[in-house]
C-alpha cells in the first residue's frame, strides 16, 4: 500500500490538462505569460516539472504580497532584485502581478549565463516589459565596497527587495549580503545546494561528541547545509531583520524548499549577534565568505566589542 509520502509524489508527476491549468495560477495571472515562458505546453497544458517549479514561485510571489503591496504604495517605483535569476520565471511573473499593472517598479535580474541573459532579454521585448531589465553579472559584483555605510545602488537606485530562488552555492551568500549592505526592506531567499562549510568542516579535526556530526561526508553536507542556513538566519537577524524560516512548498515539490524570509525591523539587533558568536565559538573556526564579509575577521569581532554595532539598548 502506498503511503502519503508515495502518493503525493505519484500526483505530482501527473500532467495537468489545460482545463485545470486555472487552478493553479494566482489571481491576475495569465496563461499567456506562462506560454511564452514555456511553462505551458502549447496546448496550454502543465507538465509535472513546470507544474513543480510554478507552484515554488506562485507560493513566493503570494508570500511577498505584503511587502509589495508595501513597497508599491503610494505611487512608490520600488527595485526588485532577482538574483541568480536564470530564466526569470519568478521576475517575469512579480512583473506580470505588480510591475505591468501600476506601471511601476522594476525588476532587475542579475545573471551570469549570456545565453539566458539573451533569451530572457527578447521575451522581455516581446512583451514590452520595459522594466523587466537583466544585467549580465555576478551578484557579488553590484557589491563593489566593503563599507557597511556605503550601501550598493543600481543606476543611483535604491534596492527594495531582494529575491533569490535557488541560487548556486555561495551565490545565495551573495544575495543575502547585497540585500543586507542595501538595507533592502525584504530579503527573501530559497537556498540551492551548499558546499562552503562542508568543504570548511572537512579540513577540521573530528574531536568528539560535535565532531561526529560531520565525520561522514553525507552527514558534512547536509550538516553543513544546515548550519549554513541557520548561520544566514542569524547574521539577518544581527542586521534588523525578522527572520522566518519555513519550508516553501511541499517536499514532494522540491527539495530545495527551505524559505528563508526577512524583513527589516531594526537598525541592529544586538542580542542575535551575541547568539550568532556564540554558535560560531562552538564550532571549528569557520572562514565563511558571507561571516567575514559582514563581521570580519574572528579579532574584530569579540562579543565584547560587537561589530555591526547595536545603534541603541533599545535595538538589542
Ligand atoms: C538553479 S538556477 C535558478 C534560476 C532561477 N532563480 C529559478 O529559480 O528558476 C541558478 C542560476 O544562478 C546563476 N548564478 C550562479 N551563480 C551566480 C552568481 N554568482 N551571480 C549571478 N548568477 C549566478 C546560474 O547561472 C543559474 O542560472
Amino acid at each position: 500500500m502506498k503511503n502519503k509520502k508515495q502518493k503525493a509524489a505519484g500526483k505530482s508527476r501527473q500532467t495537468t490538462p489545460a482545463s485545470q491549468v486555472h487552478r493553479e495560477l494566482l489571481p491576475e495571472q495569465s496563461t499567456a505569460l506562462l506560454q511564452e515562458l514555456h511553462l505551458l505546453t502549447r496546448d496550454g497544458q502543465l507538465n509535472a516539472d513546470s507544474r513543480r517549479k510554478l507552484k515554488q514561485i506562485n507560493h513566493l510571489a503570494n508570500l511577498l504580497t505584503p511587502d509589495l503591496e508595501r513597497l508599491f504604495a503610494d505611487d512608490r517605483d520600488p527595485l526588485i532584485l532577482d538574483a541568480g535569476a536564470g530564466n526569470g520565471y519568478l521576475g517575469f511573473v512579480l512583473y506580470e502581478l505588480w510591475c505591468q499593472p501600476t506601471g511601476r517598479g522594476t525588476v532587475l535580474n542579475l545573471e551570469v549565463r549570456p545565453d539566458l541573459v539573451a533569451r530572457a532579454r527578447e521575451r522581455a521585448e516581446l512583451l514590452g516589459y520595459e522594466r523587466m531589465v537583466y544585467a549580465q553579472q555576478a551578484v557579488a559584483d553590484l557589491v563593489p565596497s566593503a563599507d557597511l555605510d556605503r550601501p550598493p545602488v543600481w543606476q543611483g537606485r535604491s534596492v527594495d527587495a531582494v529575491v533569490a530562488l535557488h541560487a548556486c552555492d555561495t551565490a545565495t551568500d551573495d544575495a543575502i549580503e547585497l540585500g543586507i549592505r542595501a538595507g533592502a526592506p525584504v530579503i527573501a531567499v530559497v537556498p540551492c545546494c551548499q558546499a562552503e562549510v562542508a568543504r570548511l568542516l572537512a579540513g577540521t579535526a573530528v574531536h568528539a561528541p560535535a565532531g561526529a556530526l560531520w565525520r561522514h561526508p553525507i552527514h558534512r553536507r547536509e550538516f553543513g547545509a544546515n548550519l549554513t542556513n541557520v548561520i544566514r538566519a542569524h547574521l539577518l537577524e544581527a542586521f534588523g531583520y525578522q527572520v522566518t524560516v519555513t519550508e516553501l512548498t511541499g517536499w514532494e515539490h522540491s527539495l530545495k524548499n527551505e524559505l528563508i524570509l526577512a524583513r527589516k525591523v531594526q537598525r541592529r539587533n544586538g542580542l542575535a549577534l551575541k547568539q550568532l558568536q556564540q554558535l560560531l565559538a562552538g564550532l571549528p573556526y569557520l572562514p565563511m565568505g558571507l561571516l567575514q564579509h559582514l563581521l570580519g575577521s574572528p579579532e574584530t569581532r569579540s562579543a565584547d566589542d560587537p561589530s555591526p554595532e547595536p545603534e541603541s539598548a533599545a535595538d538589542a
